[in-house]
């Protein structure tokens, strides 16, 4: 009897300790299981004499009832602890916003690069890429700047090594390969415009060895330079978001077009650190272009008696500088976050003609 009790004090004593479900499954298997102390016990009962039976029975099965009860209810306690702890370590704090401020931004190039397809796609130009990567081909000879030709010298240039076949690559200087791409593989009427990445050997605070530019291209048997001024027109009042501008062109070279015509925009640089578009009496240097030179048509397999073309191209990191106050190109690519977050624009508002470009 006395060692039935010590049982169960002792037996009641480690549920009460017991920390956690593991240790009390231990006590369970070692009290309740199959060889168990208690069941031990209880195998017992059948080599008793009856009356013995008669008053150990209901002792050693209280023995048991009492073991299985206090187990269970251990269980419920230390499972409402587990859930008390967890409550504890993954409140919800009711006060935090609902939806927490986006902490991206897009960069300037981007936003600027998005407006000027966004116009160009409005006018009816589609978009053309080419690589990075380029033939020193149609980087400079298909527009026709020979090897050795000195005009080559106006770009510098990140040569890659010759490929075994003789065919030799550079980083292109400029996205007018996209010309050469385009009108290699369609039929006129072409109208396209190919924004994208350009390298040259070049850096300080308005000249990036990365840099980007935007090229746009019409082909066709009646286009002429009073169609692109127009083009640029339009394009400079959608993109400055004034209601009128006015071009002012120069004489030029570029090796592929003929003439070739650079174009200023009127502007008031009056104000110190501001510049309005549209107004004023000075002039801001803005698009190379002309009309492509028919060598270059006849390189790219397009009849020039039959068609004639126009081209233009500029800096779309100048663009980005221009319209929004952007002094020194240098910082666009440096991923200092705080530039980031001073000059970026939301995610969440695409440039759209009607919805407006730059809100
Ligand atoms: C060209 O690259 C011609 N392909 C443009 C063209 C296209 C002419 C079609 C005629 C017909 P240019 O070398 O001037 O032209 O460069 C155009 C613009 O690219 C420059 O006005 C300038 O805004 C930008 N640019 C040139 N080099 C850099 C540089 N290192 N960093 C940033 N922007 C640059």
């Amino acid at each position: 009897m006395s060692d039935i009790s010590a049982l169960e004090r002792d037996l009641l004593a480690s549920i009460g300790s017991a920390n956690d479900e593991a240790a009390l499954e231990a006590i369970r298997v070692s009290a309740l299981g199959k060889k168990g102390s208690v069941s031990e016990l209880l195998k017992t009962l059948g080599g008793m004499s009856p009356d013995e039976r008669k008053t150990q029975g209901p002792v050693i099965n209280a023995l048991r009832d009492k073991v299985a009860s206090a187990i269970s209810d251990k269980k419920i306690a230390l499972a409402d602890a587990a859930l008390d702890a967890r409550l504890a370590t993954e409140r919800v704090d009711v006060t935090l916003p609902i939806r927490p401020e986006p902490q991206g931004t897009i960069h300037p190039v981007s936003q600027v690069l998005d407006e000027v397809t966004a116009i160009f796609g409005d006018l009816g130009f589609a978009i053309a890429e080419g690589p990075d990567i380029e033939f020193d081909d149609y980087n400079f000879t298909k527009l026709n700047i020979p090897p050795d030709h000195p005009a080559r010298q106006m770009h510098d240039t990140f040569y890659m090594a010759k490929q075994k076949d003789g065919s030799s690559h550079v980083l292109r200087t400029h996205t007018s390969p996209v010309q050469v791409r385009t009108m290699l593989s369609q039929k006129p009427p072409i109208r396209i415009i190919s924004p994208g990445r350009t390298y040259r050997v070049d850096s300080d605070a308005t000249h990036s060895p990365m840099f980007h530019q935007y090229e746009g291209l019409v082909v066709d048997e009646g286009s002429t330079l009073a169609n692109l001024k127009w083009v640029l027109e339009e394009f400079y009042k959608a993109f400055f978001e004034v209601d009128s501008v006015e071009l002012r062109a120069r004489p030029s070279f570029f090796p592929f077009t003929e003439p070739s015509v650079e174009w200023d925009l009127r502007c008031d640089r009056s104000v110190p650190g501001k510049i309005t578009f549209g107004t004023g009496n000075d002039w801001l240097e803005l698009a190379g272009s002309g009309m492509v030179n028919p060598r270059v048509l006849d390189m790219c397999g397009i009849d020039s008696k039959k068609y004639q073309g126009f081209a233009f191209g500029g800096g779309l990191d100048r663009l980005a500088m221009l319209k929004y106050g952007i002094p020194d190109i240098r910082p666009f690519f440096e991923s200092d976050l705080r530039w980031l977050r001073h000059y970026g624009f939301s995610a969440f508002d695409l440039p759209t003609l009607d919805g407006g470009l730059s809100r």
